[in-house]
């Protein structure tokens, strides 16, 4: 069995199951997988969802929170309403998308998520260094608004950037993991970085 034959089965199968269960993307099932493995997110959580849209991992959330917890999701491109879900459509470089969901969030965030994404040129080293990029921005929102002791998740592509990234955020949280889900093995160059345990003390910032 080639690597891409079982990529693209894999696919399929993500897919089938997304559909069937009404999930909005896939990439459901990544976060999905995260949450079992290592308990990022729980009931009564304010959980921020950078890169949200089409929604599967804003859903996940919102299931796993419930109505005592919060889920604001951000994104470029529009989303069509979740219900339990917030949305502020924005890029997350700017600073009044930032302000958008700090207002809405009006207090410390549990969890911040990002799948965020680059447009894919094709070019890998391209593409790794403007994934490297939205990652920084992810890490520095995560910073402003994270409670002490919070957990960040977030997705990159690898490449020679990726260790000095991975510094980056071993600095800011007591433990910092790099993790393939099986949703997304065997496809991609992507990575997922599990941070738990936020060190930061500064107030959330109120812009
Ligand atoms: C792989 S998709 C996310 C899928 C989502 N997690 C789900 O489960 O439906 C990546 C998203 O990142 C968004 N994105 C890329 N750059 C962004 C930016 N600068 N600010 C906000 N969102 C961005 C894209 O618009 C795209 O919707």
């Amino acid at each position: 069995m080639t690597r891409r034959w079982q990529s693209k089965r894999k696919k399929e199968y993500y897919y089938r199951l997304a559909k069937k269960e009404k999930y909005r993307s896939r990439a459901a099932y990544k976060l999905k997988q995260i949450i079992e493995k290592f308990d990022v997110i729980h009931t009564g959580d304010r959980v921020i969802d950078l890169g949200a849209s089409p929604g599967g991992w804003s859903q996940i959330s919102s299931e796993i929170v419930g109505a005592t917890g919060k889920v604001i999701g951000a994104d470029i491109k529009r989303m069509r309403p979740i219900e339990g879900v917030e949305f502020v459509l924005g890029d997350i470089r700017d600073d009044k998308t930032i302000k958008s969901i700090i207002e809405k969030l009006g207090g410390s965030a549990d969890v911040v998520i990002s799948d965020m994404s680059p447009n894919i040129s094709g070019n890998y080293s391209t593409d790794h260094a403007r994934s490297i990029e939205l990652c920084e921005y992810a890490l520095g929102f995560a910073k402003k608004t994270l409670r002490e002791g919070g957990s960040f998740v977030v997705k990159v592509f690898e490449g020679d950037l990726y260790p000095e990234y991975f510094d980056k955020v071993k600095r800011e949280f007591r433990s910092v993991k790099g993790h393939s889900p099986k949703a997304s093995r065997a496809s991609s160059s992507e990575i997922y970085i599990i941070a738990k345990g936020f060190i930061g003390t500064q107030p959330p910032l109120v812009m």
